[in-house]
């Protein structure tokens, strides 16, 4: 064995608490507003359509919150995930940089969205909810919320976007497989979806009409609650597992990152990597640098603007102060349906408004050419949506190489592309265009 490349914790080093962002912020967040009266919402404003248990972690301002036996028993289904060193891909580009990723690949569903599905699945049974409603762009959420459902006895409904649904028939298959319900959006079920019909019968549909169906849903039927795979501070919250996991595996290999990256959507996974990190920023001055990226056509932190705004394309969330390039921006459909979102988590917005994060964008076939090399190299196919972090990974090692400087680069895998292959046999045969 020639060099250590692969970075395993056991069991026992499953993180035994998530880390909340709020507790160091140098300046707090502007507080989510109600939409009628422009009010700071409050808990019973929440608790319409999330269970209360949820809704006091939202809000909670304690630095580590202690993640439940039940949780973490699910979590060592996968975790802890591992940390490889990509040292073909290394090897490939010529450069003195160290490549780390972090694997979110192995969970059941293929990518970091089960960190959340599960504590929030679990939060609502203690709550008594017997059903719950979401969205999905690509389906990893919906997959990951399919099964924390039905490990913990609740019904599931997915609306998914009506783009990814054609897309990503695998990904509809694998709900059903965990007994969800999975609905085509935008949906005749609806007043929301039946007026976009009206107006646009070939709508493609996009992450804000699914929310504004998911939430219409819950709100007529008995004993629904919703539930978000991104966005919110408690989702951001549950993915800390990853950064945590991620700095005592950086400590095996004997290594610090200078710069920490992550594809960003709604921005959990970004957020579950970066957090620990950004936190090592504020409180010890650690000069690592923190890169989101995200889609050029769906480019809401380096093309959007800091403002109020809702979470769904039907004006039903409350107001965040986010990044956005408005509520009814409609993406176009991207392979990375993941990273269709017209908006950004208000913990990542906060921390890009206060300079402790960067941004940059990619267009969808730099990041096919960049995913199907890492494949070549290190043999994971990567989800669309995580390879847009391969792809600023490879342009920090490039610019490592040409600086002739070591550079320790550390980025979040987010998921495998194993039920995308469709969209890499579009890029392998030249159908794809950067939309
Ligand atoms: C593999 C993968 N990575 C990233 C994302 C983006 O979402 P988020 O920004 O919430 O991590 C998604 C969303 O579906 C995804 O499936």
């Amino acid at each position: 064995m020639s060099e250590k490349t692969s970075f395993t914790l056991t069991q026992n080093d499953i993180p035994t608490h998530w880390y909340n962002i709020l507790a160091d912020f140098p300046e707090p967040m502007a507080p989510p507003l109600h939409p009628g009266t422009k009010q700071p919402v409050s808990l019973q404003d929440m608790t319409a359509i999330f269970p209360e248990n949820i809704v006091m972690q939202e809000m909670s301002p304690d630095r580590h919150i202690e993640i439940p036996a039940p949780v973490r028993d699910i979590y060592a289904l996968w975790r802890p995930t591992p940390l490889l060193r990509a040292v073909r891909l290394e090897k490939a580009l010529q450069t003195p940089a160290h490549i780390y990723y972090k694997y979110e690949g192995v969970s059941p569903a293929g990518s970091h969205k089960p960190n959340t599905a599960v504590p929030q699945a679990y939060y609502n049974q203690l709550a008594g909810t017997k059903r719950l409603a979401t969205e999905t762009g690509a389906g990893q959420w919906g997959s990951s919320l399919a099964l924390a459902c039905k490990l913990f006895g609740l019904e599931c409904v997915v609306y998914m976007v009506k783009v990814s649904y054609h897309q990503k028939p695998y990904r509809k298959m694998l709900m059903h497989t965990w007994g969800a319900t999975v609905h085509s959006s935008p949906t005749k079920h609806t007043h929301v979806g039946r007026a976009i019909l009206e107006k646009d019968p070939e709508c493609p549909g996009s992450l804000g009409i699914a929310i504004s169906e998911a939430i219409e849903d819950t709100a007529h039927h008995k004993d629904t609650k919703y539930s978000l795979g991104s966005v919110l501070n408690h989702v951001c919250l549950h993915q800390t597992v990853v950064g945590q996991e991620c700095m005592k595996q950086m400590a095996q290999a004997g290594e610090k990152p200078d710069v920490v990256i992550g594809c960003v959507g709604g921005g959990s996974n970004f957020a579950g990597i970066s957090f620990p990190y950004v936190r090592e920023k504020i409180v010890n001055k650690d000069p690592v640098r923190i890169v989101a990226v995200e889609p050029t056509v769906c480019a809401s932190l380096t093309k959007g603007e800091l403002r109020y705004d809702f979470g769904d394309q039907a004006q039903m969330t409350p107001l965040m102060m986010m990044y956005t390039l408005g509520h009814d921006f409609m993406p176009p459909s991207i392979h990375a349906g993941g990273l269709r979102y017209h908006g950004m988590a208000p913990t990542v917005s906060h921390a890009y408004k206060l300079g402790l994060i960067e941004a940059t964008a990619y267009e969808q076939t730099k990041v096919f050419e960049n995913g199907v090399l890492f494949a070549q190299t290190e043999g994971i196919v990567p989800a669309p949506e995580s390879a847009h972090a391969i792809c600023a990974a490879i342009d920090e090692a490039i610019q490592a190489r040409e600086e002739g400087q070591k550079r320790v680069i550390l980025f979040n895998l987010s998921g495998h592309g194993l039920l995308d292959l469709a969209s890499y046999d579009s890029f392998i045969a030249g159908h794809l265009s950067n939309g």
